[in-house]
């Protein structure tokens, strides 16, 4: 089985996952783009279910970006109820499963209805201590950097933090992602090989893991051999081969 391929001690602590490929699963399957992304719930169930096994402490998903609102209407009204009833009726299976639940990205930019819902699990769900679930939702990772800017220009302005004192690890604390390592693996399903503006400042050096599989026949199966594959690679950080074996 795929799971006895991976090593237990070199599992990554942070796997970040683009789901992209639930409106071409959909035209494959004769139906409209919305029951792509429905489908796409139970990839969503099983890959929270493995990480959680084999012991990931962080996965971030992302769900909607900043350039999906220029979506047509329809599709961003589905996805906004898909999204609230997959959240309602997960809840259950998320506290069973200890998983905690959190959200990054631009958050107040969704109807009230959405934001209510959204931190009814958050709340609810906050003292597990397993998996972290983390979804990026209205997010960019332009829109993120962006952010972080601001607060430390405010702080700058109003003399709580001084120029001399910013650093790599003072702007990543501003970042939505502050406290959390950054992704040692990162996953793009569909067959897409670029980044769409998720996460940037924090894939400086994630190991990439491009796959043409669709999100809704994406398993945990999948993930673990991502990670089986993750595991063969060599992370040098700039350093020779050489170096990073003795
Ligand atoms: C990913 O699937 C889900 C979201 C971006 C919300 P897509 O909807 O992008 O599916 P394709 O890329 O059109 O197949
Ligand atoms: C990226 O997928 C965003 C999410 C998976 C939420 P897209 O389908 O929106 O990306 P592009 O437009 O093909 O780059
Ligand atoms: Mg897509």
């Amino acid at each position: 089985m795929i799971i006895d391929q991976i090593k237990t001690k070199c599992i990554p602590r942070h796997v970040a996952v683009i789901m992209d490929g639930n409106g071409r699963w959909a035209e494959l399957h004769g139906n409209d783009r919305i029951y792509g992304h429905r489908q796409g719930v139970d990839a969503v169930r099983s890959i929270v279910e493995g990480a959680g096994e084999i012991g990931v402490e962080y996965l971030t998903l992302y769900a909607f970006s900043t350039e999906n609102w220029d979506r047509p209407k329809e599709e961003v009204n589905a996805l906004m109820s898909l999204l609230v009833d997959a959240i309602v009726k997960e809840i259950d299976n998320l506290n069973e499963k200890n998983v905690r639940m959190r959200v990054i990205g631009n958050i107040g930019s969704f109807p009230e209805y959405v934001q209510t819902k959204l931190m009814e699990a958050i709340e609810n769900t906050s003292d597990n201590t397993g998996l972290n679930l983390i979804l990026a939702l209205s997010y960019s990772g332009r829109w993120d950097i962006l952010q972080a800017v601001k607060q430390i220009a405010d702080k700058l302005t109003s003399g709580r933090l001084q120029e001399n004192k910013i650093n790599e690890s003072v702007f990543m604390s501003h970042l939505s992602t502050a406290g959390i390592p950054d992704p040692e693996l990162l996953i793009r399903t569909s067959g897409e090989n670029r980044i769409s503006n998720f996460l940037l400042w924090q894939i400086a050096y994630s190991e990439f893991y491009f796959t043409p599989i669709l999100w809704p026949d994406f398993r945990k199966e999948n993930l673990f051999e991502a990670i089986a594959d993750f595991q063969r690679r060599e992370r040098r950080f700039g350093k020779t081969s050489e170096q990073i074996r003795s």
